[in-house]
């Protein structure tokens, strides 16, 4: 008798403590479950996980994109210092479609610019598939082939990456052929295609060789006398410009020190990491967490959120490009294990053009997203290859994850205020950054 009653108020209080611990449970669960989306309880969560991404103990300042006029902290070529009177030259430069002298088809004169297929609203980007310059018709999503013979079309069969944040990629072109300066380069020079012989930075390059890539000469602007101060201020040395290939050169050196200036500087996660709390919302602060604790960060990361290397991920090759097999890296390098390497882009500013990847394979950020998640490549050939990263793994996002991590890309990382980039006016006077007849239109230029 008198053990039962002790075998049954052992239970009594067994079970006592056992429905305190679970309505404690509960409630501590329903307690964290709303703590666990306020933005405090979100922000500090990122805090630490963004601190264990950054080398050392740079902590959250490894990701802060300086200020675009605090020239000192952006990184430059010492062969082109910044000055402020380099960048206001290559800002003009850089969409002045009285650049455009050399068309083959004398009607496509001063039509196009740099800017024709790298413009503030699309990111620096096109938002097209294929970008045109010369050639092309129209402004924005409605740019069209002019009925000509496509030789006459200035156009490549691969999407047109940003210059945002240019300042911090190292080598130029999805398979960074425009490579690093030959002191640092982790690789030789590759003679062969011989794009580093100027031995600068590989956006220093890339500026002087599109000047003639994309058919434009300095005979023109060089009769205005506007162009000839700010020459004179850009380059003391030689304060003037004329029509010959030095000044080609100057222009894309330019060009290229405003390219520095391109930052995302005022994207709400910038605004986060510089200290406001409420910079993000929660979903862009919860997709920030799952982008910081999944694959991501392995590739995507630094201030541009790119490192400079080349990663085979498996996206598919362009629609246009019909030279079989594209193999990115690998045709520069000429090595079996960079076959379908490409550059890893920065995620700044996507939502503002489609579509994405070097070979236009997806219409939206939230594609990629569940590409990623998925990891079941576009091109079988990557696979066959196996030259797959080893980051290329199924990430079992849920539903709600793939949703924030989508929202963190798209508004987190969209500077609202791009358009602060663009110049008034150009000297010319001509409409930018497109002159033909139906942009003239469109650009409210007639
Ligand atoms: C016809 C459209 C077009 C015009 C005009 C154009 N670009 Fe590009 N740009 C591209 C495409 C396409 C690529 C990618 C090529 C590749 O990777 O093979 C590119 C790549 C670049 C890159 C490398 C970016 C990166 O992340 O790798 C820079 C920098 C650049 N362009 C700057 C310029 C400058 C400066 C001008 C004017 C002098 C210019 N572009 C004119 C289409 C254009
Ligand atoms: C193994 C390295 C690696 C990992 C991991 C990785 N990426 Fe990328 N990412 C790349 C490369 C390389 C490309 C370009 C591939 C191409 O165009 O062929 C790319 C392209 C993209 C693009 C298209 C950008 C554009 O300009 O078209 C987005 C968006 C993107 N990645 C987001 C993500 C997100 C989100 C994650 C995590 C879920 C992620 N990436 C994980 C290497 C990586």
């Amino acid at each position: 008798m008198k053990l039962g009653r002790i075998i049954i108020r052992v239970l009594v209080i067994n079970i006592a403590i056992l429905l305190v611990m679970v309505s404690h449970i509960g409630w501590a669960s329903a307690q964290t479950q709303r703590e666990s989306d306020t933005i405090p309880y979100l922000s500090a969560k990122l805090k630490q996980l963004v601190k264990f991404a950054a080398p050392g103990n740079l902590g959250l300042n490894y990701f802060i994109l300086p200020n675009s006029a605090d020239l000192k902290s952006i990184p430059a070529d010492p062969q082109n210092p910044l000055t402020p009177e380099k960048v206001k030259l290559g800002q003009l430069l850089f969409h002045e479609t009285a650049l455009s002298i050399n068309p083959i088809n004398p009607k496509h004169w001063q039509q196009s610019s740099c800017a024709s297929c790298h413009f503030a609203q699309a990111g620096f980007r096109s938002n097209l598939p294929q970008a045109l310059g010369v050639g092309g018709l129209g402004w924005n999503k409605s740019r069209h082939r002019d009925a000509v013979p496509s030789v006459e079309i200035d156009k490549q069969n691969i999407l047109t990456p940003s210059v945002l944040n240019s300042a911090y990629q190292k080598a130029m072109f999805w398979d960074g052929r425009a490579g690093v300066n030959g002191s640092n380069a982790k690789e030789p020079l590759i003679q062969e295609f011989d794009v580093n012989r100027l031995k600068l930075d590989g956006l220093e390059t890339q500026a002087i060789d599109a000047m003639t890539v994309h058919k434009l000469g300095t005979a023109a602007i060089a009769t205005l006398p506007e162009y000839q101060e700010l020459f004179a201020k850009a380059f003391p040395d030689r304060p003037y410009v004329t029509a010959e290939v030095e000044d080609l050169n100057r222009a894309g050196f330019a060009i290229a020190a405003y390219e520095r200036t391109l930052l995302a500087n005022q994207a709400p996660f910038q605004r986060w990491l510089k200290g406001n709390e409420q910079g993000m919302s929660a979903q862009e602060l919860r997709g920030a967490i799952v982008y910081f604790s999944s694959s991501c960060i392995h590739c995507h990361t630094g201030p541009n959120l790119a490192i400079t290397d080349f990663k085979s991920v498996g996206f598919a090759d362009h629609p246009q490009d019909f030279s079989g097999l594209n193999l990115g890296r690998g045709v520069i390098t000429k090595r079996a294990r960079d076959d379908f390497k490409f550059k890893v882009p920065q995620l700044y500013n996507l939502a503002d053009s489609s579509p994405y990847g070097h070979g236009a394979s997806f219409n939206t950020v939230r594609e990629v997203v569940e590409y990623f998640n998925r990891a079941q490549p576009q091109k079988l050939e990557a696979l066959y290859a196996g030259n797959l990263s080893i980051w290329f793994q199924p990430l079992h996002l849920q539903q709600q994850q793939v949703d924030d991590l989508t929202a963190f890309l798209e508004t987190g990382l969209r500077d609202p205020n791009l358009t602060r980039y663009l110049p008034e006016q150009l000297p010319s006077g001509l409409c930018f950054p497109n002159n033909d007849p139906v942009s003239r239109k469109q650009l409210n230029c007639d």
